[in-house]
């Protein structure tokens, strides 16, 4: 079996922590068992390009349980977990991925999974699409599923621009995604990898929050409950609005640039933070990227500053400044959540993946009828799984009385 992989002695290890996450995924473990029992995905190969973590681990499996031949590589350099990527490999997947694997053996490993001629694919940020719709012209899966909003983003372009070839599952749309992963996934696995990163008090600190989407909302929540000052830069006026009334404070990045003493970044967007927001900064200032790849951050205005770099703490590199000023950079600018800690708690990935899981049943159970472009799941399948995840917590949930549903279906009764 064609696999790439760090170190195999490391399989019992990743073992331990697949176990410990799959514990903490109870929406995944249903739907697993039901796979186990239908098979509802017999003998279909799916690739998928996704974060390898203990939580992917737990979906790779759910997929094999419902029949599926699986390939994996990494959706980002530096968050493979080796250990987990090992445990596959011992039991027989193939695995293409090495924690902080530069950019040529990244696409290496990407083709390597395109080379099994996946008939669904599964992203985290559409790498594994574009490569397939740029390189492999023959290649026509029967459809492909996407994690995370900048690859709905990128999908949806793809689908304006004609090129899409089949249709893609937005499971970042789903409410049981988005409202959780996004928001309380990042939310608290970002401040993890600063606080890891750096073991800094976030108390009485002003934590600038760039971008206040669902995981700005996240991560500026966590930050206030923590007792930073939140400050908040965004573009929409909407959402600048919404943050300003949840108490924050609204400014441009010109002024939050001169008050910050933490930047973490959750736009989507490029340069959201680049040479004149460096200029302004404290001494000490603190720069962290949670929203995609390593573009939020202007790493070319920050190197083209800097006068001495070193390596200070793990996942942390001290840039001093022309001026003597020292900023901070946390895991290169890329995503903190999950190269300096790891990840998101598997609790809220139980939601994201069950997500995931359904999604391919659903493209398998559809083949055929969709066209290419980008689908949501439907609704039913969100309640469904935020059945199973409420029950998992004990909570209870009411229902309608027949009266109250017929009340809420009609027009004629009034007050
Ligand atoms: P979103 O679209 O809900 O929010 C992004 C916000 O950034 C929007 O309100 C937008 O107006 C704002 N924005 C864009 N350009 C800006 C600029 N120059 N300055 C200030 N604000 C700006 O997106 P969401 O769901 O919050 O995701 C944000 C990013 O985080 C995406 O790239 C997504 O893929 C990524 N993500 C990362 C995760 C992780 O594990 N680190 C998990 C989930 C999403």
């Amino acid at each position: 079996m064609k696999h790439d992989i760090a170190d195999p002695s490391l399989a019992e290890e990743g073992r331990r922590r697949i176990d410990w996450a799959g514990q903490r995924m109870p929406v995944l473990a249903t739907i697993t068992e039901r796979f186990r029992a239908e098979s509802p995905l017999s003998g279909v190969r799916v690739g998928a390009c996704l974060h390898v973590t203990a939580e992917t681990a737990n979906l790779m499996l759910a997929l094999q349980a419902g029949g599926a031949e699986v390939g994996l590589c990494a959706s980002n350099p530096l968050s493979t977990q080796d250990n987990v990527a090992a445990a596959l490999v011992a039991d027989g997947m193939p695995v293409f991925a090495v924690r902080g694997e530069d950019s040529d053996r990244y696409y290496r490993h990407i083709r390597d999974v395109l080379d099994m001629n996946p008939e669904v694919t599964m992203d985290d940020g559409a790498d594994l699409v574009s490569t397939l719709l740029k390189e492999r012209p023959d290649q026509a899966p029967l459809g492909s599923t996407e994690e995370t909003t900048t690859g709905v983003i990128r999908l949806r372009a793809m689908e304006e621009a004609g090129v899409l070839r089949f249709p893609v599952v937005a499971v970042n749309d789903s409410a049981t995604k988005h409202l959780f992963d996004n928001r309380h996934g990042t939310g608290q696995s970002a401040l993890d990898g600063i606080l890891r990163a750096t073991n800094i008090l976030f108390a009485g600190r002003t934590l600038v929050v760039v971008g206040y989407g669902d995981c700005g909302i996240g991560v500026a929540a966590r930050a206030k409950g923590l007792g930073a000052k939140v400050v908040v830069i965004e573009v929409d006026p909407v959402r600048a609005l919404s943050a300003a009334m949840e108490g924050y404070q609204v400014m441009t990045a010109a002024d939050a640039a001169a008050v910050g003493d933490v930047f973490i970044t959750v736009t989507g967007n490029l340069g959201v933070l680049r040479g004149e927001h460096f200029d302004l900064m404290k001494d000490g200032a603190i720069l962290a990227n949670a929203g995609h790849f390593d573009v939020e951050i202007d790493l070319g205005d920050l190197e083209a500053r800097i006068t001495a770099r070193r390596r200070i703490r793990h996942e942390l590199d001290e840039c001093t400044l022309a001026d003597g000023r020292r900023l901070y950079l946390a895991a290169g600018g890329r995503l903190v959540n999950l190269a300096a800690a790891e990840g998101h708690p598997a609790d809220v990935m139980d939601m994201s993946f069950a997500n995931q899981a359904l999604a391919a049943e659903w493209l398998k159970a559809n083949a055929g009828t969709l066209e290419p472009r980008v689908y949501r799941l439907p609704e039913y399948l969100d309640a469904e799984v935020a059945r199973i995840k409420l029950e998992s917590l004990g909570a209870g949930l009411e229902t309608l009385t027949p009266e109250q549903e017929e009340y809420l279906r009609s027009w004629e009764l009034g007050t």
